[in-house]
């Protein structure tokens, strides 16, 4: 039943993941036996096939982090000058994992009002009173909801509402040691204090609760060094040979050349400069969709290829320059050469859930870089804000005005001309909650659709795609339609 993936990938069209359909296998194991360990680069390896994207509302310090304690890896991106990338890639390589390592600070004459704005743009309820209202100055209290649900002036300093009958845990301590005081002590957060009384971390109980409940998906990514996982992305203009300098001096593990269309000559030298200069670090070359611009960027030495061109939910590529490709075809087209060549694929945007991932790995990538999908976290930089009801995250295009305005148009390569074209748009996307439950869902949906397959490993499923025991379908509009939620009525009620 069904076509091999060479005859459907081979007929002229250009598919996206929604245009095809994988049919079932025979399962003759648990979903706990599927096992999606893979390999990010030539050197690297992931428990977890997910790489957050290099983008300003995706990766910063606190998703990296949070990317490498679920098995992953987040790349920092470099809308920022090299001095602040360097700072975030060390700040995520000695994250604690468990703690808090940026609380929310005010200072005693700051208002209640000012709480509750923290609450609305960064979801805490609570904030931790200092002298200077900064985290590493000296603890005097704490605000609650408790303290303040009740007073009716909102312009109340918080040095008069502030609980000052505080259980801290000494500097240095171990999660172990800390989560059991704060358990024991009752009470909710657990600042982390020096001797000498400054603040510098907080362990949540709800965050305790999380783990429990949500335990990471086993060990975090560590490197050699044993601290975390940490890519960053780079361009590849002359200026970029310092930034690498910077990165690679702060322990960076793998570095993306972060470009629209990277089979170019401008990633040819950068590959070879950082080969000279850095043999041991991993360079992540791409984008690229053809097999051709692949087999060109491997031989110029690129450990892992990025693959994807217009495909992300935030890109106007295709559409501004006419070229790009459906991304289940450019994965397809692309891990072929790669495989052959010992060069792991990423399929780069277009995941918008979890049976996209499982597409994605199937046809030959070994993992799947996301930026909407885990834009509007916890983890994801910027504030939430409420609009018609709803809680939302910016999430743009590093080809939009607007992040183009800050730097990345470097993005689209050797254009010298003051003319800023977009490729890209700024939206936002709805609050999703935390990476730490957000990414073991979707891997055990993930695992549930590669049972269903009957194939126990991306690996497994790599072979079984090329000796053609997985079946494919091109799904018509009407099927496409019937497989998503249809003839329903909903009884939401609608904001509008
Ligand atoms: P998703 O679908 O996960 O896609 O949101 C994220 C990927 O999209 C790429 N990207 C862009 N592509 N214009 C583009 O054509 C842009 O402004 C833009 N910004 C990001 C990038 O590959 C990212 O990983």
């Amino acid at each position: 039943d069904g076509y091999t993936a060479s005859r459907v990938m081979g007929q002229g069209y250009s598919y996206t993941y929604d245009d095809i359909i994988l049919l079932p296998g025979y399962i003759d194991f648990p979903t706990e036996e599927v096992q999606l360990s893979t390999r990010l680069t030539k050197n690297i390896s992931l428990r977890t096939p997910c790489v957050s994207s290099p983008m300003d509302t995706v990766t910063e310090a606190q998703m990296a982090a949070a990317m490498a304690v679920q098995g992953g890896i987040g790349i920092v991106h470099y809308n920022m000058g090299l001095q602040e990338q360097a700072h975030l890639i060390s700040k995520a390589k000695t994250f604690r994992a468990g703690f808090v390592s940026e609380p929310a600070c005010l200072k005693p004459s700051d208002t209640i009002a000012q709480v509750d704005q923290i609450k609305l743009s960064k979801g805490f309820s609570s904030v931790l009173i200092t002298e200077n209202g900064q985290i590493g100055s000296k603890l005097l209290g704490i605000v609650t909801s408790r303290d303040i649900d009740f007073v009716s002036d909102r312009f109340t300093e918080v040095r008069d509402v502030m609980s000052m009958d505080l259980v801290t845990a000494p500097e240095g301590c171990t999660y172990e040691d800390a989560s059991n005081s704060l358990i024991s002590s009752k009470k909710s957060l657990l600042p982390i204090v020096r001797e000498t009384g400054e603040v510098v971390e907080l362990l949540c109980r709800t965050d305790i609760k999380q783990q429990r409940d949500f335990p990471a998906l086993g060990t975090p990514s560590l490197g050699s060094d044993g601290k975390i996982l940490v890519g960053a992305a780079i361009g590849t203009r002359e200026g970029d040979k310092k930034r690498l300098e910077m990165l690679v001096n702060v322990g960076v593990n793998v570095v993306v050349l972060d470009s629209s269309q990277g089979d170019s000559i401008y990633q040819r030298e950068m590959l070879a400069f950082s080969k000279r200069a850095y043999p041991e670090l991993d360079v992540i070359a791409g984008n690229v969709v053809t097999s051709y611009q692949a087999r060109n960027l491997i031989e110029a030495g690129a450990d892992g290829l990025r693959v994807g061109m217009g495909s992300g939910s935030i890109c106007t590529t295709q559409e501004v320059c006419a070229v790009g490709r459906g991304q289940a075809t450019a994965v397809y087209k692309t891990a072929g050469i790669a495989k052959q060549m010992g060069v792991p694929v990423i399929a780069d945007g277009g995941i918008a859930n979890s049976g996209h991932i499982v597409k994605a790995l199937v046809l030959g990538a070994s993992t799947v870089m996301m930026g909407s999908f885990l834009a509007g976290t916890a983890e994801a930089p910027g504030d939430y804000f409420f609009q018609d009801g709803r809680r939302l995250k910016k999430y743009r295009g590093m080809g939009s005005l607007e992040a183009m305005t800050k730097g990345s148009d470097v993005r689209y390569l050797g254009d010298k001309s003051k003319l800023k074209i977009a490729q890209g748009v700024s939206g936002a996307v709805a609050d999703k909650g935390s990476v730490m439950k957000l990414i073991p869902y979707t891997m055990h949906a993930v695992k549930q659709g590669f049972q269903d397959l009957g194939f126990r490993s991306i690996e497994a499923a790599h072979d079984g795609l090329a000796q053609g025991q997985i079946g494919l379908e091109v799904r018509t509009g009407a099927a496409q339609a019937e497989g998503g939620v249809h003839h329903l009525v909903s009884y939401e009620k609608r904001s509008f």
